[in-house]
């Protein structure tokens, strides 16, 4: 079955943004003059999707204003004659079919996928988190989607990390098959260094079969008293194989201050119109 639905989630506080995430949603943090969440609705329509729907929360409007038609912001560039700006204000609100669920309460990445039950229905779905930025071309998810059509299974994106890292990320336990693919054993939530069953990380792309919903009812809190993404996978497993995607491309992890600051400058370095002027003040001032 085609993937046609994702769900792109971006309900959390952004509490390691604070101050700024207390009336800006971290989603909407630029990278160049793009937001974040951006690259994510980008990513999907450029790997099949046709249909996006967004979590949010309180506070998080900026987002839905974002993707929406400015009328008033359109009549101001057209009677200055910025043609350029106007198209592509103009082709924000044109990208794709984006609607918004709110999640009335913040109980965990699983919990926030589940309120999207009735959105996506009997179907394979993506799930995008916009803290993860993955400069990849064909996009990330559209590798996932191949390995989905492959195996008609659920699919999670992993990277090599450090094992030291392992409590920041869902690490698997994987039966290599190819050099891009592995068939999952099992998943732990943010484990020790030392319980970490192997230095693969879950990042944030992941293609899920429509049975997880049932699991996800029944999942328990885990990790930080949260309903975990990884803990429905591991029931999942109970039923149906998972797979693994993995990728070497660059991936930054814009939901902390230094992996955002570390996209912005590579970002920025390789901008056509800018990146020249930076890299040469970046030289001169790093002397
Ligand atoms: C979430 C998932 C985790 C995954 C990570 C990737 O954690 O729970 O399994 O490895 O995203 O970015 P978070 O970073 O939201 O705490």
């Amino acid at each position: 079955m085609q993937i046609r639905k994702a769900v792109i989630t971006a309900a959390g506080w952004g509490t390691r943004f604070l101050p700024i995430t207390k009336a800006q949603p971290k989603e909407m943090l630029p990278l160049g003059t793009k937001p974040l969440i951006q690259y994510a609705v980008e990513e999907a329509i450029n790997s099949g999707i046709e249909q996006i729907v967004v979590i949010t929360a309180l506070g998080k409007r900026a987002i839905e204003d974002y993707f929406d038609r400015s009328f008033e912001l359109e009549y101001f560039l057209e009677k200055k004659g910025e043609i350029g700006f106007l198209e592509e204000i103009r082709k924000l609100s044109t990208l794709v079919d984006v609607c918004y669920i709110r999640q009335k309460e913040q109980l965990g990445l699983g919990h926030a996928i589940l309120t999207a039950r009735h959105f996506i229905g009997n179907e394979p779905f993506a799930v995008l988190l916009p803290d993860d930025i993955i400069d990849s071309k064909p996009p990330l998810l559209k590798h996932m989607v191949d390995v989905y059509e492959q195996y008609e299974s659920s699919v999670v994106a992993v990277q090599r990390i450090a094992k030291k890292d392992a409590p920041k990320y869902g690490i698997i336990d994987p039966r290599t098959i190819s050099d891009h693919i592995h068939e999952v054993l099992s998943l732990t939530e943010k484990p020790e260094p030392a319980q970490a069953l192997s230095n693969l990380g879950i990042v944030g792309r992941y293609i899920l079969t429509p049975e997880i919903f049932n699991v996800m009812q029944v999942t328990q809190p885990g990790k930080n008293k949260e309903i975990q993404l990884t803990d429905a996978l591991q029931l999942l497993l109970k039923q149906q194989a998972i797979y693994a995607y993995e990728f070497s491309e660059e991936r930054y992890d814009a939901g902390t201050p230094i992996g955002w600051l570390k996209a912005v400058l590579s970002f920025g370095l390789r901008n056509p119109t800018y990146g020249q002027e930076l890299r040469e003040y970046l030289d001169k001032s790093c002397k």
